[in-house]
C-alpha cells in the first residue's frame, strides 16, 4: 500500500511538471455520458448524475493539485432545458449540493457562469451566496450553469449596448463574457465518446485543443486527464502562424 501511495506522489509530480512546462493554464470539461451510463446499468439516468457529481468532485481536486489554475466544468447547458422535469430538478439539486460541499474543503474560488439569473431568484441567489462564501481560492473553478456559448454572446454585446457602445472590437466582446477574468481555454476535453461542443465556450475555443475521451463521465479517471494532458503537451499551436 505504501509503495503503491508513493509511486502515485512521483506520477502526480511528474505530471504537474507537464503542466507547468506546456504552459496549460485552463482547462475545461464537458462532462457528457451520465445518462448512458447508469442506463448501460439498467439505472435511472439521475443515479448517472449522483456518481457523476462524485467524479467531479475528484477531478476538481485532481487539477488544483496537478498545477491547473483555472477549470471550466460544463454542469447544465441552456438546451438541457429541453430535459423532462424530474431530471432537471435532480441535477440542479445535486449541482448545488455538490458545489457547497466540494469546495468547502478546498482551497478553489469559483463562479457560475451562464445565465443564472433566468434560473429564477430562488436558485440564483443560492448560486450567489455560494460564490461569496468561496471566494478568494487560489485556483478558479467555473461552473457552467444554465450556459450556452451563444447566449453568452448575445449577453455580452447587450452589456455593451447597455453601456452606450455602438460598435465594438474582438476585446471588447471578450472583455463582457462570463469568463472576462480567465484566460481562454487551453483544453477542452469531452467525455462520452461525442465530438462536438454542444454551445460551450463558442467564444473562448477559438484556439483551444480539443480532446475526445470515449469514456462516459462516471468512468473518467484522474489517469485519464493525466492522458489528456500529455496529448495536450505534444501539440503544436501556432495560432495562424507558421
Ligand atoms: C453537453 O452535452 C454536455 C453537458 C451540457 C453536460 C451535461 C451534464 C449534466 C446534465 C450532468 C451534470 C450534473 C452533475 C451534478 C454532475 P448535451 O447532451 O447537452 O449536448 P448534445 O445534445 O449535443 O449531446
Amino acid at each position: 500500500m505504501r509503495r503503491k501511495a508513493k509511486q502515485t506522489e512521483t506520477e502526480e509530480a511528474g505530471i504537474r511538471e507537464v503542466v507547468e512546462k506546456s504552459g496549460l493554464r485552463h482547462i475545461a470539461f464537458i462532462m457528457d455520458g451520465n445518462g448512458r451510463w447508469a442506463k448501460a446499468k439498467g439505472m435511472p439516468r439521475e443515479f448517472g448524475h449522483i456518481a457523476g457529481a462524485g467524479v467531479m468532485k475528484k477531478i476538481v481536486r485532481y487539477c488544483r493539485d496537478i498545477g491547473i489554475k483555472y477549470y471550466t466544468i460544463y454542469a447544465f447547458s441552456t438546451e438541457n432545458m429541453k430535459r423532462p422535469q424530474h431530471e432537471i430538478e435532480a441535477i440542479f439539486t445535486l449541482l448545488l449540493k455538490t458545489v457547497n460541499e466540494a469546495m468547502d474543503e478546498e482551497n478553489v474560488e469559483f463562479r457560475f457562469i451562464g445565465d443564472i439569473d433566468a434560473l429564477g431568484e430562488k436558485i440564483a441567489s443560492k448560486c450567489h451566496e455560494l460564490e461569496e462564501k468561496k471566494a478568494g481560492g487560489a485556483v478558479r473553478l467555473n461552473i457552467a450553469f444554465n450556459y450556452g456559448g451563444r447566449d453568452e454572446i448575445v449577453r455580452s454585446v447587450n452589456r455593451l449596448i447597455a453601456e452606450g457602445r455602438t460598435e465594438v472590437t474582438e476585446q471588447d466582446i471578450s472583455d463582457h463574457t462570463d469568463t472576462r477574468d480567465c484566460p481562454d481555454p487551453d483544453l477542452i476535453i469531452r467525455t462520452g465518446n461525442e465530438m462536438r461542443l454542444s454551445n460551450f465556450l463558442l467564444w473562448q475555443s477559438a484556439y483551444s485543443e480539443l480532446y475526445f475521451s470515449d469514456r462516459m463521465w462516471p468512468d473518467f479517471t484522474t489517469e485519464d486527464v493525466d492522458q489528456a494532458v500529455r496529448e495536450f503537451a505534444k501539440r503544436t499551436r501556432r495560432w495562424g502562424g507558421v
